[in-house]
């Protein structure tokens, strides 16, 4: 299998074994890799931000929100807002806000003064997006118009996480130019929102992704559904007939560095340099986390009853990615390993 063939390629060529007593091991295929080097886990890449500026991120609590809040914690102010699970990450200072609320939002970037605001929250629930629609709306649409239109007004850059559901999923290996056609109500509220961005502040980056990695509750990602289940002696259920071309977290936030740093504007597709289905990505993360492979389960999509249509394909095409970061982008294979040879920042 070319996942396969792709772990044992990278293990038997890139690896460099430093300090591996304070490193992690994990199994590939029975291998024990112990384990890269530091440029390798974590690469030198300058980020554009410094000690005397602001970072907002919203969504603090959530799977993407706190991994950024911790990359920009040790370097800039870091503000980090959430609206029911509470932040708690070294030199973040916490705010309870909710979006919808604009005024208190407002009352608080007036005080904040951010420089850059990173706007992760979200209603992610794609079933309860389908079956609540104002809401979904007040959450993902109208709160991200109101959040672009006062980052213009305080000068700050604004970056918007969109995602690779935007497309139908029919073809795959979408590009920034490929015109979005969304399945689901979530879909097509970002679509709304991508516009919305574009419009009220043409300098913001709007970023489109599926991402993976540890969070705060243990459950947001895929990453972490896989592993819970296994690692509790459940079956894991994967689809087959579902592609993507997921990017871990720390992979994500160089992006976003390198994006700020050339000062990128507009849409950017942030993936790996491969394709996989979600079954052989249970598999890769199985595999590194050494659980029983006999608990994965290949299931189709419409074998799950789901509500929302799902894009069967929705894998991005990373050209503009590499031109960003200046160098290859990662493939699935390497960004697990990347997020396994880290401990859990968040246990
Ligand atoms: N996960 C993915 O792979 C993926 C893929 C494509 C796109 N995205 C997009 O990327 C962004 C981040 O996703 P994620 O997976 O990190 O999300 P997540 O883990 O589900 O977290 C969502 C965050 O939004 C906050 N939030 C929700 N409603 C709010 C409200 N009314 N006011 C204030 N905060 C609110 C939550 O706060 P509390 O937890 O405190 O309630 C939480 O911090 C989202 O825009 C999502 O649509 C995610």
């Amino acid at each position: 299998m070319q996942i396969q063939n792709d772990v044992q390629r990278i293990l038997k060529s890139n690896i460099v074994i430093v300090n591996a007593s304070a490193a992690a091991t994990c199994l590939f295929d029975g291998i024990n890799v112990s384990l890269f080097s530091e440029e390798q886990l974590h690469p030198t890449i300058s980020i554009p931000m410094s000690e005397q500026q602001t970072i907002l991120i919203t969504g603090a609590s959530g799977l993407l929100g706190a991994n950024l809040a911790r990359h920009y914690s040790s370097i800039s102010n870091c503000v980090g807002w959430y609206k029911s699970n509470s932040v708690n990450i070294t030199e973040v200072t916490a705010e309870q806000i909710d979006i919808t609320n604009h005024e208190t939002v407002a009352a608080s970037l007036e005080h904040i003064q951010p420089d850059l605001i990173i706007h992760c929250a979200a209603e992610t629930n794609v079933e309860w997006c389908e079956k609540n629609p104002e809401l979904a709306k007040a959450i993902n649409e109208d709160a991200t118009e109101f959040l672009a239109q006062k980052s213009v007004e305080l000068g700050a850059k604004f970056i918007f996480t969109s995602t690779d559901s935007v497309f139908d999923g029919n073809i795959g290996n979408y590009s920034e130019t490929t015109q979005p056609v969304p399945l689901n109500s979530y879909a097509a509220g970002k679509v709304r929102s991508e516009a919305l961005v574009a419009k009220v502040n043409p300098n913001a980056i709007i970023i489109r992704s599926y991402f993976y990695g540890h969070s705060p509750s243990g459950s947001r990602s895929l990453l972490e559904w896989v592993l819970v289940r296994a690692l509790a002696g459940n079956e894991v259920p994967g689809f087959t007939d579902s592609y993507f071309s997921p990017v871990s977290v720390h992979d994500f936030a160089d992006a976003i560095d390198a994006a700020i740093e050339n000062d990128h504007t507009g849409l950017l597709h942030l993936g790996s340099s491969n394709r996989l289905s979600k079954y052989d990505f249970a598999h890769l993360v199985m595999e590194a986390y050494d659980c029983d492979m006999s608990l994965l389960k290949p299931i189709t999509v419409d074998d799950a009853g789901l509500k929302a249509d799902r894009p069967r394909d929705t894998s991005l095409d990373v050209s503009l990615q590499a031109s960003v970061l200046g160098k290859p982008v990662p493939s699935v294979a390497e960004g697990v390993i990347r997020i396994v040879s880290g401990s859990n920042p968040f246990r």
